[in-house]
């Protein structure tokens, strides 16, 4: 289990690595994966960027979601394209307690990413796991759902 970060920790608002996958033992980013899952699903969230807990690299865990087979760990992932549709749902943050808010996004997104069996994998999803990737895929650039926030009249 680790800390999850909460705001207002400057650590939230700052631009994370990418993986170098040359570098990097995948072992240890496994490990770091089932933390992330573990640390998400002992606070009931969906998605949890590594930034989160502190780690300032582009790494990110999803949920089991409805219709998935598995949570998703996805390293250096990438948004190719975002749909012109979009909705508005309610969102939360486990960085951001008790503060929920409106957002708009884009309906269904491609996403590009490296799996824990280090390939390179595209997706194209839409509904819920597209909301929660565009949530976390903007942790990784410090940028929080209340920044985009609907405002309420
Ligand atoms: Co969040």
């Amino acid at each position: 289990m680790r800390k999850i970060i909460t705001l207002p920790n400057p650590i939230l608002r700052q631009k994370s690595e990418a993986i170098d996958l040359q570098k990097t033992d995948f072992e240890l980013i496994k490990k770091l994966s089932q933390e992330m899952l573990k640390t998400m699903r002992q606070a009931h969230g969906i998605g949890l960027a590594a930034p989160q807990i502190g780690e300032l690299l582009r790494l990110v865990v999803v949920e089991q979601l409805p219709g998935m087979d598995s949570p998703l760990v996805l390293i250096n992932p990438k948004i190719l394209h975002y749909s012109w549709r979009k909705d508005v749902a309610e969102e939360g943050c486990l960085s951001i307690p008790g503060e929920y808010g409106l957002v708009k996004r884009s309906v269904s997104i491609k996403c590009e990413f490296i799996n824990l069996n280090n390939q390179k994998i595209k997706i194209k999803v839409s509904g819920l796991l597209a909301r929660v990737i565009q949530h976390e895929v903007d942790h990784l650039n410090g940028i929080l759902f209340i920044d985009k926030k609907i405002k309420s009249e």
